[in-house]
């Protein structure tokens, strides 16, 4: 199937998603992975209520452009950020999960599913283990599945066996080469094939070096993303050529 050239916005989701959705335009499944307030540098400085406001806006942008039925695959972590937003003497622990939760139900979305990803390896191929101090290090982090309400609320997957998985272990890509938050191609790809039919069209608000769009691609369906770091533009643009 001839899949169209990815349109790459560089920018600010909350832009890109006001755009499409005053050209009426609909995505099937959004795949997405969002800052964690880790302090990289995208994020360095931003305060607790901005980086709410940051996954609030991007859930009710989405809502906005995303079909009835349709699904909004999110990659998240537990973040440790705690010495600065708890006053406490190391890092710690801040569950997403209560926030996440807040902003799906808020825009009145189904949480289908909640998943884990089990990181193997890190980049080196050390074996990835969790540790609590003095920084809590998880080898895992979450991948939820939300669905935008429709007339049913019948779970659509297009690969059972797929969907049937509740701890998806990937590795092998050894991603931070491209970026320094990557995802594995694995994640995407498992979201798109369960979640979506050749030809759809799937967005990534937050698609930092591209892995949504390249898994996508490779599996037939369209892209739309989103990145706010320009600087990112030659290697996405040649990796999704
Ligand atoms: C966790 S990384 C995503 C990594 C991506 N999944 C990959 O595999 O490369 C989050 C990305 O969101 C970008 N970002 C942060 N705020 C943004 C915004 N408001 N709109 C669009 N992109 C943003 C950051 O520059 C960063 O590249």
């Amino acid at each position: 199937m001839w899949i169209e050239a990815p349109e790459l916005y560089w920018e600010d989701c909350q832009v890109t998603m006001a755009r499409l959705a005053a050209a009426e335009r609909q995505i099937d499944l959004a795949v997405t992975s969002p800052p964690y307030m880790v302090e990289q540098p995208y994020e360095a400085g931003m305060e607790w209520i901005e980086y709410q406001d940051l996954l609030w806006n991007t859930y009710v942008g989405l809502d906005t452009i995303l079909k009835p039925g349709g699904y909004f695959v999110i990659n998240f972590g537990d973040q440790c950020r705690g010495k600065q937003l708890l006053g406490t003497q190391v890092p710690s622990t801040i569950p997403m999960s209560v926030t996440h939760w807040d902003c799906g139900r808020g825009v009145g979305w189904e949480l289908q599913a909640t998943r884990v990803w089990r990181k193997k390896r890190r980049g080196m191929g050390i074996p990835f283990v969790c540790n609590h101090y003095p920084r809590p290090v998880y080898d895992y982090e979450h991948i939820w599945t939300w669905r935008k309400c429709a007339e049913t609320h019948h779970e659509v997957v297009r690969n059972r066996a797929m969907s049937q998985w509740g701890v998806l272990e990937f590795e092998g890509d050894l991603p931070k080469k491209r970026h320094v938050a990557a995802f594995p191609l694995g994640l995407p790809e498992w979201a798109i094939q369960v979640y979506s039919d050749i030809g759809n069209l799937v967005y990534d608000p937050f698609m930092g070096s591209g892995t949504t769009g390249f898994a996508a691609l490779t599996l037939e369906r369209r892209f739309i993303g989103s990145e706010i770091d320009e600087s990112l533009r030659e290697q996405v643009e040649n990796f999704l050529a």
